[in-house]
């Protein structure tokens, strides 16, 4: 079988990691022989694109993902290029134009890998972050008006869209999630004090999907009160389901206490499988550290991984986790997580390893 994937590197560290998350990829497409395959199609969408042609990828790029298995993507954003400019040209183009509504995030702990995790067992950091990925926060809602305000005065609104269906989906994809797991336990996380319609919404529909799931433990909290509980209670959590915005920072805490935003890998999944899924790590295109060679690839590898599994290569993904976490263990690690080891040397070992388990 030959998956045909959409391979987009995109900026910064985006290109580094992504061509080692290729190595692995090619090395269990060689070791198994014949098997199955990858083919990939190189897309050079991105900052560099945009200041040659003023855009950020090409008008038809959305529907020419409709034609692959996969979307394996990098990061986005560099300076010349403002980031509300590149992130909506580009990934969130991608993410709500091919329906991805459900972004997974699994938070971990890695052998090895100095972590701030709070508890004596650190094997109790084990959660999958489901982010809303379609609507909420980031529904583009909104406008900037300053005719006859006269100076300073502008006005900005950003609205948050909230709709029972987009709400009950996710909900219900956490639900699901949950059941699969050990633990059984949904958490969700809105703001709805403050928030009194949208995230009113989000809580009734988390209290009445919930009935549908009597198996599985639930708990609430506002946002606030969660980044605290993140940092202190980590063994409480199992999945946790929130808002696009709310997710997204709660998932840059987590992989913060699990010991770098390199090591986080996520899925952009498009659950109805009516469109390709998008692969990429949680971390953006890190300008500091570009083109030194020094980027930790293990978010983007294990986003490989997450893409395996969605692919039916469930037995490569847990191997492709496995060699992550020997390869950590044994002590082989990135400046961010302590070593002295560059991209390409802990790739070497991932592989190393990979041939052993
Ligand atoms: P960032 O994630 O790129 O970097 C934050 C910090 O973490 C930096 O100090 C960076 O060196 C470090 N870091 C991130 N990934 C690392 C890795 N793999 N290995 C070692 N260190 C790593 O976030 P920042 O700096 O806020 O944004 C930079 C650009 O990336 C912006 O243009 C932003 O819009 C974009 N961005 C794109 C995302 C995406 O494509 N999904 C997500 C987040 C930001
Ligand atoms: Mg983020």
């Amino acid at each position: 079988q030959t998956f045909k994937i959409a391979v987009i590197p995109g900026d910064g560290i985006g290109k580094e990691v992504i061509k080692e998350g290729l190595r692995v990829l090619d090395h269990l497409a060689e070791e198994s022989e014949g098997k199955f395959a990858f083919e990939y199609d190189h897309f050079p969408w991105g900052c560099e694109y945009y200041l040659e042609h003023g855009k950020m990828m090409d008008e038809d790029g959305v529907e020419k993902m409709r034609n692959y298995d996969a979307i394996y993507f990098g990061a986005v954003g560099f300076p010349g290029v403002p980031d509300h400019v590149s992130l909506w040209g580009l990934r969130l183009a991608i993410c709500q134009g091919l329906d991805q509504w459900a972004n997974i995030r699994p938070v971990e702990f890695l052998p090895g890998v100095p972590h701030r995790i709070n508890h004596p067992d650190p094997e109790s950091l084990n959660w999958i972050l489901v982010r809303e990925n379609s609507e909420g926060e980031y529904s583009g809602i909104g406008g900037r008006n300053f005719q006859g305000r006269g100076p300073g005065g502008e006005v900005a609104v950003q609205s948050a869209l909230f709709t029972e269906k987009g709400t009950e989906r996710i909900i219900r994809f956490a639900f699901d999630l949950a059941r699969t797991r050990k633990r059984k336990k949904v958490t969700s996380v809105t703001k709805s004090n403050a928030q009194q319609y949208g995230m009113v919404l989000w809580d009734e529909v988390f209290a009445r999907v919930a009935k549908d799931y009597p198996d599985v433990e639930t708990d609430q909290w506002l946002v606030d009160a969660m980044a605290a509980h993140f940092v202190l209670h980590p063994e409480d959590l199992e999945v946790v389901v929130a808002s696009n915005l709310f997710a997204d920072i709660l998932s840059d805490l987590g992989s913060a206490l699990a010991g770098s935003l390199g090591i986080a890998a996520s899925a952009n999944l498009s659950p109805d499988k009516s469109a390709p899924s998008m692969f990429e790590s949680v971390h953006g295109s890190a300008p500091d550290i570009a083109g030194k060679g020094i980027a930790n690839p293990i978010g983007t590898i294990g986003s490989a991984a997450l893409m395996l599994d969605h692919l039916g290569l469930k037995e490569e993904a847990e191997r492709v986790n496995q060699a992550i976490a020997d390869t950590t263990g044994q002590g082989i690690l990135t400046r961010d997580i302590g070593g002295t080891a560059d991209t390409v040397e802990i790739t070497d070992a991932i592989i190393k390893n990979l041939s052993k388990v």
